[in-house]
């Protein structure tokens, strides 16, 4: 009877160990036995479409930030259900990759069928992205699941590009991020372009009455006004960090400290002293102080932003037989 008694007891703690293991985490090579060429299979489309279009890693990169700020990582941003998909949401306008993600799709699911996630494939192709824009390389978590819902009423906490300093720390906090992973994360705009829309209230009724941003460098104010003049068709689109919009770098930091910052969210983070000290801290150190490295940084705050609210383990979430739909 004792002998019973243990041997069920050690039974249930086997169940509960293996449970343990399979709820899972993420974790980096998540796919090394299950599908061991899942990465370079995402690589290849990532590379693939840059060629095409050069502006195709800033949609991916893009696309992993609005995927996680909205119910987590976990693609929800890729459904297609009709009115109320959440990829209608006016936060998440112009976010475009979708195609890369769902070519990829197409073929790890002819590689091995329901087995990675399109919420990792959003992640791993942001990586890629970076990379290829000559950006830090790093290993990126994966095991998430993809979720249920598509609402496009629960975007509406999306960072907006009129927020205050003060809020975007707020929704940030909201994302267990903190105020370095903002000005990190936003350091993204060192690749990519924003459309004139973006910009027209900062060009012309920022102050009360009319008139530009004062913070806008008179050097940078002529060339914005030439790209994007009043009457100008507000999809006309301009690099967002200047001179340097292809390449994945620090400049987007400088630009933003000499005012050459492009999209008003930028700019506002030398309006926060706390946002400002830390844009300062990758050019202002002595000798006797290790330079600290933008890259390294945003590396640090992606993996974070890649782990939120994400889902994992069997018994959550879904793995999707293509990236638009729900299974059922
Ligand atoms: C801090 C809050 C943020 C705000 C308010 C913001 C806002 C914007 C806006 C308004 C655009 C231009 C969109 C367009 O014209 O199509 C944009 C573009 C972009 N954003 Fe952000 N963003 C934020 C954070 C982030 C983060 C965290 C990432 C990624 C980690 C990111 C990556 C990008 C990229 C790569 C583009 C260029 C997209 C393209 O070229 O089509 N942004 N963002």
């Amino acid at each position: 009877m004792e002998i019973n008694l243990s041997g069920v007891i050690i039974m249930f703690a086997m169940m509960i160990s293996v449970m343990g293991i399979s709820e899972g985490r993420l974790k980096v090579g998540f796919y090394r036995n299950t599908c061991p060429d899942a990465e370079a299979i995402v690589g290849d489309f990532v590379r693939d479409a840059a060629r095409f279009n050069p502006q195709v890693p800033a949609f991916l990169l893009r696309l992993h930030f609005h995927d996680c700020f909205v119910q987590g990582c976990d693609g929800s941003i890729l459904i297609d259900n009709g009115a109320i998909s959440e990829k209608l949401a006016v936060g998440h306008q112009g976010v475009k990759g979708f195609d890369v993600i769902e070519n990829a799709k197409a073929e790890l699911e002819f590689v091995c069928p329901g087995v990675v996630s399109c919420a990792d494939i959003v992640a791993i192709a942001a990586r890629d992205a970076v990379a290829f824009s000559f950006g830090p390389v790093y290993e990126v978590e994966t095991g998430r699941r993809d979720g249920f819902v598509s609402n496009l009423t629960l975007a509406n906490r999306m960072p907006d590009s009129r927020d205050s300093i003060q809020l975007l720390k707020q929704k940030f906090f909201e994302k267990r991020l903190n105020v370095k992973d903002l000005v990190l994360l936003s350091g993204a705009h060192t690749i990519g372009t924003t459309a004139c829309f973006f910009l027209m209230e900062r060009l012309y009724n920022f102050m009360p009455g009319g008139g530009p941003d004062p913070s806008i460098n008179p050097n940078f104010l002529p060339e914005l006004i030439e790209t994007c003049p009043p009457n100008v068709d507000i999809n006309v689109r301009l690099p967002m960090d200047h001179d340097s919009g292809n390449t994945f770098d620090d400049h987007i930091l400088q630009n933003i400290r000499n005012g050459f910052a492009v999209l008003q969210t930028d700019a506002k983070l030398l309006d926060d002293p706390t946002t400002k000290q830390i844009v300062d801290s990758y050019f202002r150190f002595s000798n006797q102080t290790v330079r600290p490295s933008f890259e390294a940084d945003f590396v640090k705050s992606m993996v974070k932003m890649g782990r939120i609210g994400v889902e994992t383990g069997p018994k959550r979430g879904e793995i999707r037989r293509v990236c638009n739909a729900f299974n059922n």
